[in-house]
């Protein structure tokens, strides 16, 4: 086994480090360069539930707002103007893509109620996915609904999904339960193979002269990775479900840390934005020269030894 290599939903990395959705997992070109660069797997941009039934989904429009209300994003995501088009262009894209590249291609289902989406799930098996992301992503505002019905309503979704596809699945959480140790391990239970902390919300911010909510898209910044750390070490060791990382890596220490906390994966995306997709090489350089200077044989050796099982005062997490 390399020095780098991982697992992940039960397929083969070349490494821990991939490229979670975002508009450079959004064209086959660009899931290619990903690959050259060393990126050991991709997931797609994610194919919102309103988009299958066809509503107006105001995603685009969200995009490309809040592009504007950041000189930084406007910058850096070019590609907005064409991002995320719709259920055919999704299955057309797993299938050239599955065509042309080695690396897992990962698909993004992001669904909050069951319903024709779930066939979708199906098409996107059939369309050759090497997995499928469950996308958790949704605001509840409705003060009558309880945190128990929206968890039990989350874990019924995953149980249906896992019912419906055979292609390995994980499911990507937001950070905002009571508990999201218990919550992991609900989601765990329900069949979700992958956990993978956590969703980044768009955060509306307001115009406070026109008086308007504006909605805005800021690259991450690297101190959010740490919530994400303490997360994946507490549910290290206590599910069976491989633990991811997205949010805040952008550096191989980044990863270095993501893998101790006991993520089979560390996902990138504003770094590679930023950066450039050059940027994962570095990285991966970085990291081989971190493992052999620490003395570690392999990332697997190194994987959870931060964990909540693994260290030998858990109550410091
Ligand atoms: C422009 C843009 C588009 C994104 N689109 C999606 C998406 O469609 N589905 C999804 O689950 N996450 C999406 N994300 C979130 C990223 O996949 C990632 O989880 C998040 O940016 C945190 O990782 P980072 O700190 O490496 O950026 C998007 C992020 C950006 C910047």
């Amino acid at each position: 086994m390399s020095l780098l290599e991982s697992r992940y939903l039960g397929l083969p990395l070349k490494s821990p480090l991939a490229a979670s959705s975002s508009p450079l997992t959004d064209s086959v070109d660009g899931i290619c360069r990903l690959e050259d660069h060393g990126l050991a797997a991709v997931v797609l941009p994610s194919l919102f539930e309103e988009q299958l039934e066809l509503e107006s989904v105001g995603l685009q429009a969200d995009l490309s707002r809040g592009s504007n209300g950041f000189a930084e994003a406007a910058s850096f995501l070019p590609e907005l103007a064409t991002y995320n088009l719709g259920p055919d262009h999704y299955l057309e894209l797993i299938r050239r893509a599955r065509e042309r590249v080695e690396i897992p291609v990962i698909a993004s289902l992001n669904g909050t109620s069951p319903g024709g989406w779930l066939d979708y799930a199906r098409l996107i098996e059939q369309a050759g996915a090497s997995a499928l992301e469950l996308n958790l992503y949704a605001i509840e505002t409705d003060p009558l609904r309880t945190g128990v019905e929206i968890e039990t309503r989350q874990r019924d979704m995953v149980r249906m999904v896992r019912e419906a596809v055979s292609v390995p699945l994980s499911v990507k959480l937001s950070p905002f339960y009571s508990s999201i140790a218990n919550v992991g391990c609900g989601l765990d239970d329900a069949g979700a193979q992958g956990l993978v902390m956590f969703n980044r919300f768009y955060q509306p911010d307001f115009d406070i002269v026109e008086r308007e909510v504006v909605n805005t898209l800021a690259l991450s910044h690297p101190s959010e990775l740490l919530v994400r750390l303490h997360w994946t070490a507490i549910l290290s060791g206590r599910v069976r479900a491989d633990l991811a990382i997205t949010g805040g890596v952008h550096e191989a220490e980044d990863v270095v840390k993501c893998v101790m906390a006991g993520a089979r994966v560390a996902f990138m995306a504003s770094a590679l934005l930023k950066h450039g997709t050059g940027h994962a090489r570095r990285v991966l350089a970085e990291l081989a020269d971190w493992l052999d200077e620490h003395e570690y044989a392999s990332v697997e050796q190194m994987c959870g030894c931060m964990g909540y099982t693994a260290v030998p005062n858990p109550a410091a997490f």
